[in-house]
């Protein structure tokens, strides 16, 4: 199979101010996108222009959610060079989605080919300040017309993309541990990227806006710290060592929070993925020991966390040391090309 690509005459216009591009809020000109059928396997595939997508009101994904996606970046370099950051990892994690729910894998290599022709084609929308990005949302949907309850036999697969600064600018954050809900579970879908984890969220995060996220405890006991609702959580020990949830299947297996923790071994960090909980956090906090958090994420870089809201207190963290902004900016870094690429994650799109 190949990509066809089908180019468009009519540019859309491009947003004014790079400063309030903000997150989802623009669509380039050009999406990704192929059909697969169970005898036919994937097929149709092409880059075509940003529109409407038509299934049936029976597509199977509207009443079972049979629904997968990814989210990645591509960044402008200092030499006007597109950047991917680990596009591998994303495509291996799609397809681990994939199996999860019984819906088909793609060709990693493949797709990240159609990819790259994408990107070239949206050049002009890539924004140019270090930290924004061009978002990329690789989508897979059950499209086939029925309501009966099976796996589908039909998929639309797809990417579009979206020009992004990081969602929580350089906010401090507070987190509420939220204590009655859970975000999903172990032996669920708490590890794979699936609408219906986000959308489970969205009751107990209105519940506590005042919060700007939800720190989520362990399904069963609401003891062990897992992680926010779109990125994975460090805790950092009097500057020298961090701490983090181990992948015991109850979080996503964030990219940046694997890219952090080995950009930390490197730079002579210590760093334990273990079962922390709620109480070892804030005690800790109030013991002065843990000084800084920050969240993990492809759509949130590396997050500051000032605050964490625990069963009617709140506790702070000192900041006395910086590494949220250390590993800011070692990962930028690394992702625009303005620091040697040391661990080979980067792929310069020519
Ligand atoms: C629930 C959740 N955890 C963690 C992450 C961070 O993953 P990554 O670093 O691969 O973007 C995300 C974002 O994709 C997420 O949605």
């Amino acid at each position: 199979m190949e990509w066809i690509v089908k180019q468009k005459n009519d540019l859309k216009p491009l947003y004014e101010e790079e400063g309030k591009i903000g997150f989802g809020k623009y669509y380039t000109d050009y999406m990704l996108k192929m059909l697969y059928s169970k005898n036919k396997g994937w097929y149709d595939a092409e880059i075509t222009e940003f529109k409407d997508i038509s299934i049936s009101p029976a597509a199977l994904v509207l009443h079972y959610g049979q629904e997968i996606f990814e989210g990645m970046k591509g960044f402008l370099g200092n030499d006007g060079k597109i950047r991917l950051f680990r596009p591998m990892e994303n495509m291996n994690r799609l397809n681990r989605s994939a199996s999860r729910l019984m819906m088909p894998e793609i060709d990693g290599e493949f797709v990240l080919e159609g990819l790259k022709k994408l990107l070239l084609l949206d050049k002009r929308w890539f924004p140019k300040n270090k930290g924004n990005a061009v978002y990329i949302r690789p989508t897979m949907i059950a499209v086939e017309p029925t309501v009966y309850l099976k796996p589908s036999d039909e998929y639309l697969f797809y990417i579009i993309l979206s020009p992004a600064a990081g969602i929580y600018g350089l906010k401090e954050l507070k987190l509420y541990a939220e204590t009655e809900f859970v975000r999903a579970a172990i032996g669920g879908t708490a590890d794979i990227k699936t609408g219906g984890n986000y959308a489970s969220a969205f009751y107990p995060g209105k519940l506590r806006e005042k919060f700007d996220a939800l720190l989520w405890l362990d399904s069963q006991e609401r003891k062990y710290v897992q992680e926010v609702g779109t990125m994975n959580i460090f805790f950092v020990e009097k500057g020298k060592r961090l701490i983090t949830p181990k992948l015991d299947g109850g979080i996503l297996p964030g990219i940046t929070r694997d890219s952090i923790i080995k950009i930390a071994q490197h730079d002579g960090y210590e760093v334990e993925e273990r079962k922390i909980t709620i109480d070892e956090v804030v005690d800790n906090i109030s013991k002065g020991i843990f000084t800084e958090a920050f969240g993990t994420g492809t759509a949130a870089i590396v997050s500051p966390v000032r605050e964490i809201f625990y069963k009617d207190n709140s506790y702070a963290f000192s900041f006395e040391t910086d590494l949220r902004n250390y590993f800011y900016n070692k990962l930028l870094n690394i992702q625009y090309g303005i620091d040697e690429d040391l661990f080979n994650w980067v792929e310069v799109i020519e």
